[in-house]
């Protein structure tokens, strides 16, 4: 229908400024009307629904023309203002980021040294968890320990993941005995600093998180070694069921 409007405005003529100002009107005006070149219409002729859609299709671009008017005041765009790692010419350091200031904590972010922060009371590692242990905190834990250490320890911490299957050192598995032995302070520790070639995950996991995958650990490592017999009949009729 719009190559057949083409054709009935073009005509023979060659476009001038004036046609092209009518050819611009009797476009907005077949766009509005679709009756006006549809079947039967005549040339020129302007269907009486015209000269009112016409006037609603301006009010609509005039309102979008008024909201972006309103809407382009650079002034806040424009102000001066400093961006973070430019050059600066009010520091006498000529830079823009400033320093944070010495002793400035973190919000949420103060740790005093204490069990829960560290895994040690008076340099010793603690060996009770200092959180409440919960269904939640096992499950937090489960599933922080299967995003940020199974690719190395593999899922049940035998120390076979993906990661060391490609080459990576194999750490040791958590069911030796001696780190079965080991206080669960020591596996926070080993999460906080790092060990050996293990680097440090202080930045990726926070303290809470760090006990919750600690005990988790301690689960697996119960998991690993537990005798059906040492289950409650109750316990051996659940996995009974669930085999
Ligand atoms: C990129 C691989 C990798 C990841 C990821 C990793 N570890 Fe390790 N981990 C190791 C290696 C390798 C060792 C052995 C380091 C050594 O003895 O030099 C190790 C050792 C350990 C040990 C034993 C320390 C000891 O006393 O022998 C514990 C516990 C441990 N990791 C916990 C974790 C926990 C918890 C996470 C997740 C937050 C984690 N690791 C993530 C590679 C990894």
């Amino acid at each position: 229908m719009r190559k057949c409007a083409h054709v009935v405005i073009w005509g023979a003529h060659a476009p001038s400024r004036a046609a092209l100002g009518a050819l611009a009107k009797r476009i907005f005006v077949a766009r509005s009307c679709p009756k006006l070149f549809g079947e039967g219409a005549e040339k020129g002729t302007r269907g009486a629904c015209a000269p009112r859609n016409y006037g609603r299709t301006l009010y609509v671009f005039v309102s979008i023309f008024c909201v972006m008017v309103l809407g382009c005041r650079p002034d806040m765009a424009n102000q001066p203002k400093a961006k973070p790692l430019s050059e600066s010419d009010f520091f006498s350091n000529q830079a823009n980021a400033r320093p944070i200031p010495p002793h400035t904590v973190e919000r949420g972010g103060a740790r005093e040294n204490t069990a829960f922060d560290t895994g040690l009371t008076n340099g010793t590692y603690i060996t009770q968890l200092p959180v409440k242990l919960t269904p939640e905190l096992l499950a937090r834990g489960r599933e922080r320990f299967d995003v940020m250490c199974a690719e190395c320890h593999d899922r049940t911490g035998s120390g076979n993941g993906m990661v060391v299957q490609r080459g990576f050192p194999q750490p040791p598995s958590y069911h030796v005995p001696r780190l079965r032995n080991a206080p669960i302070g020591h596996f926070f520790d080993v999460i906080t600093n790092g060990y050996g070639v293990m680097y440090s995950y202080a930045t990726r996991v926070d303290p809470e998180d760090r006990w919750a995958i600690a005990a988790y650990i301690r689960a697996l490592q119960l998991s690993h070694n537990m005798k059906a017999s040492e289950l409650t009949p109750a316990e051996q009729q659940k996995l009974g069921n669930e085999q």
